[in-house]
C-alpha cells in the first residue's frame, strides 16, 4: 500500500476504534495518514491518538486531502454528516458502516461526488476476528477496490456480496453474535442448574465453544458432519439433540434471522426517510423474508 495513502474517519466510537486498531496494529497504514472526527470534542478524539497515533481534527475539510473517508456514524446522523461533507468530495472513495442505508442512497447523498462502498462489520472487528460484508459497486476502480478490501481484511473475513443480500448479512453475521451469545446463555444457566458454579460454567462454556469453531476449522467440517461424529446413536448427545429437534430448534432459529433480516428492511427505510407502509408491500426485501 501506498505510504502516503490516506484516511478520514468520521465518527469515533466502537467501530472507528476497532477499525483504526485493525488497519493500525499490523501497520498496514501509517496512523499519522489517518484522521479522525467526532461531534461533541477532543477527550475521545486524545484517547485515540494516545492509543494508535492518529491524528485528530475538527475540520471535515480534511476529508479532501484524503484518498479514502469512513463513515463510522449511526445511520440516523449519516444524512446530515454527509451534507456537511459532501464539498469536499472530489472522487475519493467513501466506506459506510452503516445497517441499511443503500449504496444508491448514499450516492444521492454525496450526489454523485465519491465512489461508495456499503459494508456490515460484526462486533468481533473488534479483536480482528469479525466478518465484513461488502458490497462495492460497478463504478470502483479495481485498485481502490483492492485499497479497502485490504483494509478490511486487517479486522477478520471479507465476504463481498451483492447488495440485494445485505439486509440478510445484517441478520445472520451482523446479528449473529447476540444469537450465539443468547444460546450461550442459555446453556450457562442450564450448566449452572446441573450443579456448576457460574465460574467453572463459564470456562466450561468458552472452551467448549471455541474449542468446536477451532475444530471446526482445522479439520475443514461442516457443523452437520462435526455433530455427527460426536454423536452416537442411543448416546448423551443423541438424547441432548433428541430435545432440541422436539422443540423445534432449528425452526426457531430460521425465524430469528427472517425476523432480523425483515427488521434490517425496515430498518433501512425509516433511515432513508422512506415511508415504510408504502414501499413495503412491494419491496423485493420483505418478501425475501417472509
Ligand atoms: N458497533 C457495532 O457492533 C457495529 C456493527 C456493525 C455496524 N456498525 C455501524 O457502525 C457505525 C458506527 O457505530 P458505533 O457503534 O461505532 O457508533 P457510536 O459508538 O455511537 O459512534 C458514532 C460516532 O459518530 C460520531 N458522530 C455523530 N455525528 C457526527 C457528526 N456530525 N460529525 C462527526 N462525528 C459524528 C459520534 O460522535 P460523538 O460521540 O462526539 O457524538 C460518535 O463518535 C453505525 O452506523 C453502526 O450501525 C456498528
Amino acid at each position: 500500500m501506498n505510504p502516503d495513502y490516506s484516511i478520514f474517519v468520521v465518527g469515533a466510537g466502537a467501530m472507528a476504534e476497532a477499525f483504526i486498531r485493525g488497519i493500525t496494529v499490523r501497520g498496514a497504514v501509517d496512523p499519522k495518514q489517518i484522521y479522525v472526527i467526532n461531534r461533541s470534542g477532543r477527550a475521545r478524539l486524545e484517547e485515540l491518538q494516545r492509543l494508535y497515533g492518529v491524528v485528530p481534527t475538527d475540520a471535515l475539510s480534511d476529508a479532501a486531502e484524503c484518498d479514502l473517508v469512513v463513515m463510522s456514524v449511526k445511520p440516523a446522523d449519516m444524512a446530515a454528516v454527509l451534507q456537511q461533507l459532501r464539498p469536499f468530495l472530489h472522487g475519493q472513495v467513501v466506506v459506510s458502516f452503516a445497517a441499511g442505508l443503500t449504496r444508491a442512497w448514499l450516492h444521492e447523498q454525496v450526489e454523485g461526488r465519491a465512489h461508495v462502498i456499503r459494508t456490515m462489520p460484526n462486533i468481533p472487528v473488534a479483536v480482528m476476528s469479525g466478518v465484513t460484508a461488502v458490497t462495492c459497486g460497478p463504478d470502483l476502480d479495481a485498485q481502490e477496490r483492492e485499497h479497502v478490501l485490504f483494509l478490511l481484511r486487517q479486522l477478520g473475513e471479507v465476504v463481498e456480496l451483492s447488495e440485494d443480500m445485505m439486509d440478510a448479512v445484517t441478520a445472520f453475521s451482523g446479528s449473529g453474535p447476540g444469537f450465539v451469545c443468547y444460546v450461550l446463555e442459555a446453556m450457562e444457566n442450564a450448566a449452572v442448574q446441573l450443579g456448576f458454579t457460574p465460574e467453572t460454567a463459564r470456562l466450561l462454556l468458552l472452551q467448549t465453544v471455541v474449542g468446536t469453531a477451532r475444530t471446526l476449522d482445522e479439520w475443514g467440517l461442516s457443523p452437520a458432519e462435526l455433530r455427527k461424529r460426536v454423536t452416537s446413536k442411543g448416546g448423551t448427545t443423541h438424547a441432548g439433540i433428541q430435545a432440541m429437534q422436539d422443540a423445534n430448534l432449528d425452526g426457531i432459529i430460521a425465524q430469528a434471522l427472517r425476523a432480523a433480516a425483515q427488521r434490517s428492511a425496515e430498518m433501512g427505510r425509516e433511515y432513508r426517510g422512506e415511508d415504510s407502509e408504502a414501499v413495503a408491500p412491494d419491496s423485493a426485501a420483505r418478501s425475501r423474508f417472509r
